[in-house]
């Protein structure tokens, strides 16, 4: 049933539906594998209110328990949420391990965080998930180190007590204040130099990493996988000899996508809060594009992301007959569909082209030479375009190289009139 290698900790699946969610339970394998478990099998069934000891009804745990030995089964992953006693007392009764759905994503999570942040983010939504969880009888099992759902803090800190976790959670709540007043720094320097910041966002696997490699030739890394990007990357897009623009990839999103990873990623998502435009990947081959749709506006709400301009972009229609790339406009003429293939670069010009329209104006250089009389305009200069260099000219005056915003006509119109500029056409690279 399963064609992926076979190589992690065997799985069963458990999940249970009020309805038919065939699409939720091949999600549930995909997270599975991204988790690096091998499903074994899977037990489904029907049920609309959980059970508060078990989630289950005593007759699907019998039949969990019988699938469980069948299968050598070591791990039982749960779709849902479950309390910590319901947690409790499936390990009890199973004697594997078992991880809800919350566990899973995090784990997933732990695995992929790259950066400093990332990985700070990942532990302090752990620590909290765990810190709810501490009466759990952790001695019933036999703990294998780095299994699914143990990842991250490891098992040192599974044994701790509350204090201890509370003191490493405000410990790391530290740290990433720093690291986040480094990061609202970078953002307020970017704007200050005014260059718009488009920030991919979608449903994980939709395709943004291979998109943002296909606009900006850099290597991000790009895998058939959940959640392969985890750190926002940021690049400087060249549009045009005078459009330059940052390019930002972000985390994808997914469906129930836990609490405590929406507040641990929040400063990580406000590149996307803070962006001028959003480019909403969907993936068209993906029966559940509807749905992954609105799951991401919902979570882009949360974060307070729904008033940026969205455009919706149709990737990967190289998977499905008869569709071309195109544009779609509204009634004003603004673009806000496009369907295109970020892999073979089909419909990728016609993105750059709105791009281009949309943030025209972009971004233009230009060298002056300020005098002393000038000290008003080179603080209006400062607040409002990036200064590339200034050196004094020797006689009270200054020689700069700014950057700014082409729509900072006003400001361009009095650079101009003091002297004529000397447009520097090189490409700009971070
Ligand atoms: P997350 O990091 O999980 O958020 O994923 P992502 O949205 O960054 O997706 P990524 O770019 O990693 O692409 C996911 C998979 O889809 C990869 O295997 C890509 O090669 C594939 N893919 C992306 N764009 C296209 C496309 O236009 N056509 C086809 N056929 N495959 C694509």
């Amino acid at each position: 049933m399963f064609e992926r290698p076979k190589s992690g900790e065997r799985a069963v699946l458990v999940h249970m539906a009020a309805q038919d969610e065939t699409d939720a339970l091949e999600e549930l394998q995909e997270l599975a594998v991204s988790a690096g478990a091998e499903p074994v099998a899977i037990v489904m069934g029907r049920r609309h209110a959980p059970d508060p000891r078990y989630y289950i009804g005593k007759g699907k745990l019998d039949e969990l328990v019988r699938t469980v030995r069948e299968n050598e089964a070591e791990l039982v992953l749960f779709n849902h949420p479950l309390t910590p006693s319901q947690q409790r007392n499936l390990e009890k009764e199973l004697s594997v391990r078992v991880v809800d759905r919350t566990e899973l994503i995090l784990d997933i999570f732990a695995q992929r965080a790259q950066s400093f942040e990332g990985k700070l983010q990942v532990e302090l939504a752990q620590l909290r998930h765990l810190s709810t969880r501490l009466v759990r009888g952790w001695t019933h099992l036999e703990r294998q180190k780095g299994g699914i759902g143990l990842r991250g803090p490891g098992e040192t800190q599974l044994e701790m007590d509350k204090r201890l976790i509370g003191d490493r959670i405000r410990q790391i709540q530290k740290r990433l204040e720093r690291v986040e007043r480094q990061r609202e720094q970078g953002r307020s320097a970017r704007r200050r130099a005014e260059l718009p910041v488009v920030s991919l966002v979608g449903y994980t696997n939709a395709g943004k990493s291979t998109l943002f490699n296909a606009l900006t030739g850099a290597g991000v890394y790009a895998a058939d996988q959940l959640f392969a990007t985890l750190d926002p990357t940021l690049r400087r897009l060249q549009l045009a000899p005078n459009l330059t623009v940052i390019l930002a990839d972000t985390v994808g999103f997914i469906r129930h996508l836990p609490h405590e990873l929406i507040a641990a990623f929040r400063s990580t998502l406000k590149e996307a809060a803070d962006a001028d435009l959003l480019l909403h990947v969907i993936d068209v081959s993906d029966e559940r594009a509807d749905e992954t749709v609105s799951e991401v506006n919902r979570v882009l709400c949360e974060i307070g992301a729904d008033h940026v301009k969205q455009i919706q972009i149709f990737n990967k229609i190289d998977r499905i007959g008869d569709v071309s790339p195109r544009v779609e406009k509204d009634e004003n003429g603004e673009v806000k569909k496009i369907w295109l293939s970020a892999q073979t670069g089909w419909g990728v010009p016609l993105l750059r082209q709105a791009l281009e329209s949309y943030l025209g104006g972009g971004v233009i250089r230009r060298r002056v030479r300020l005098n002393p009389a000038n000290a008003g305009l080179r603080a209006r200069l400062y607040e409002a375009a990036r200064i590339l260099r200034e050196e004094p000219d020797g006689s009270g005056g200054w020689n700069l190289d700014v950057e700014l915003l082409g729509r900072n006509v006003k400001l361009l119109r009095e650079l101009d009139n003091l002297i004529a500029p000397t447009p520097r056409q090189e490409s700009i690279s971070e």
